[in-house]
């Protein structure tokens, strides 16, 4: 079946609530991309091929070539944040990029000024910035969100509107009472509830205005079951959570290999240091507990101990964060993995990870509001889980697991697409290329 998917005609508005590290690394990089000085490593949509058909068919096209996403060229960026700097200050304080780099789309990012942020210091104590909207009430904040995707929308001629949550991790909160109902989650908005966090509140505002939303941190948003609810209501495509990035991203990339060759894993103890503003909020334990949880989840289902008891039953987690300023967004991690092999002969792995947050998460952002785009113009709404390529907790159907191994997510990814552009989806089975030897020598 071939979907009817609508042409990324326009320009396509990339709003994104926090303005921080993340954030203003996707927008120089894409601007500096635009003006011929760099490439778009690391995003899958651009760089990445997609092969179609059988191998001996050599049609391997770039997936920016094979399904109709919207150009480099054509991206307006906006968002919001409590702190009022435009996004070559916020890029300059966030040392992620080299001066020379910025220097050279410096007017392309000084024209980009927050709009004022819904923030609420309860669920984000170690921050503190005065650009945020003076409403009071819960539903006069979805308004004024709404009125400042109408605005930005309109001023910049934009044809659609993707938002992708950059912002702050908030504390940890559970998806129990009004966040399981949508009518509880109304009447909870109306009585002004203080448990309803801001992001939920552009969350809110964005479904209400058609416009697909992702939540790149862990915090409870687009994963609530009522907004689950509302998005389907508004026919709006949803995405979450929590960008996979550095120590996560290679968890998922050995864990599977580990288990694929069915070697036990007995213990995988993983520390960080960061010292960026993410690194300052998650210094919070109210705030860590949301990361913790988020990080936690990925080994329990690659490293099944329930299918598997002999190998992961006594498999022992445990995930450290730890605040180093001195390391700014050079994050570093550390991992120790002992694991067991044949008659039970125990080795080790470490991996020291001496990484760029922000270098990783930028073009993740980029691909998630490209593919958003897609699904929302190809009509598929609701729960988006072929993008859990790209996340640490990926968002599915009520009670289906997650599913965490890289390697899968990306042939889920690769077949959606091929799904919906009417191409046969490839199970690598590979059989068929030797009956056909076996039939020409007959
Ligand atoms: N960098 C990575 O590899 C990575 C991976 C996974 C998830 N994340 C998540 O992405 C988010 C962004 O990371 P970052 O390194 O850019 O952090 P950052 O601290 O540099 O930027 C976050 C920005 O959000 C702003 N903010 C906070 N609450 C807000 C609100 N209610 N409205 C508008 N703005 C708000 C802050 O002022 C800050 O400028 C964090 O939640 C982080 O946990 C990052």
């Amino acid at each position: 079946m071939k979907y009817k998917i609508k042409e990324a005609t326009g320009k396509l508005g990339i709003l994104m609530p926090g303005l921080g590290a993340v954030a203003t690394t996707l927008i120089a990089g894409v601007a500096s991309v635009n003006k011929g000085l760099s490439l778009p490593i690391g995003s899958v949509s651009q760089m990445s091929r997609i092969r179609l058909g059988k191998r001996t068919e050599d049609r391997n096209p770039l997936i920016k070539d094979f399904v109709p996403l919207a150009g480099l060229q054509d991206i307006v960026f906006g968002g919001w944040d409590l702190y009022a700097d435009n996004v070559f200050e916020a890029a300059s304080k966030a040392k992620v990029l080299e001066a020379h780099q910025l220097e050279a789309v410096r007017e392309d990012l000084e024209k980009i000024v927050p709009m004022k942020a819904v923030f609420n210091r309860d669920f984000v104590k170690n921050l503190d910035g005065d650009h945020v909207k003076t409403q009071t009430t819960h539903r006069e904040l979805i308004e004024a969100l709404r009125a400042d995707i109408k605005t930005f929308k309109a001023e910049n001629n934009l044809d659609r509107v993707v938002i992708v949550w950059c912002g702050s991790t908030e504390k940890y909160i559970d998806a129990e009472d009004i966040f399981t109902e949508l009518p509880k989650l109304e009447q909870a908005l109306d009585n002004n509830d203080d448990r309803i966090p801001p992001s939920m509140l552009y969350c809110y505002a964005a479904i209400l205005e058609g416009v697909p939303y992702v939540n790149g941190a862990p915090n409870l948003t687009c994963d609530a079951p009522a907004i689950v609810e509302l998005a389907l209501e508004n026919n709006v495509a949803i995405a979450g959570k929590d960008f996979k990035t550095g120590q996560t991203l290679m968890k998922t990339i050995v864990a599977p290999g580990l288990q694929a060759r069915a070697l036990g894993v007995e213990g995988w103890f993983s520390t960080n240091i960061l010292g960026n503003r993410d690194g300052l909020v998650l210094d919070d334990p109210d705030n860590f507990k949301t990361k913790e949880v988020s990080k936690l989840s990925v080994l329990e289902e690659i490293l099944d101990a329930n299918k598997n008891p002999e190998l992961y039953g006594d498999l022992y987690h445990k995930v450290r964060i730890n605040y180093y300023p001195p390391h700014g967004d050079n994050k570093e991690s550390w991992d120790n993995i002992d694991i067991f092999g044949w008659m039970g002969y125990k080795m080790q792995i470490k991996i020291n990870f001496l990484c760029r947050d922000s270098i990783l998460a930028a073009p993740v952002v980029l691909d998630l509001a490209l593919f958003i785009d897609l699904a929302q113009r190809s009509e598929m709404y609701g729960v988006q889980e072929w993008l859990s390529f790209y996340l640490k907790s990926p968002q599915t159907a009520p009670g289906l697991p997650a599913e965490h191994d890289i390697f899968k997510q990306l042939m889920k990814l690769q077949n959606t697409l091929r799904h919906i552009k009417g191409e046969d989806l490839i199970t690598h089975l590979g059989l068929d290329y030797y009956q056909e030897l076996i039939e020409s020598i007959q």
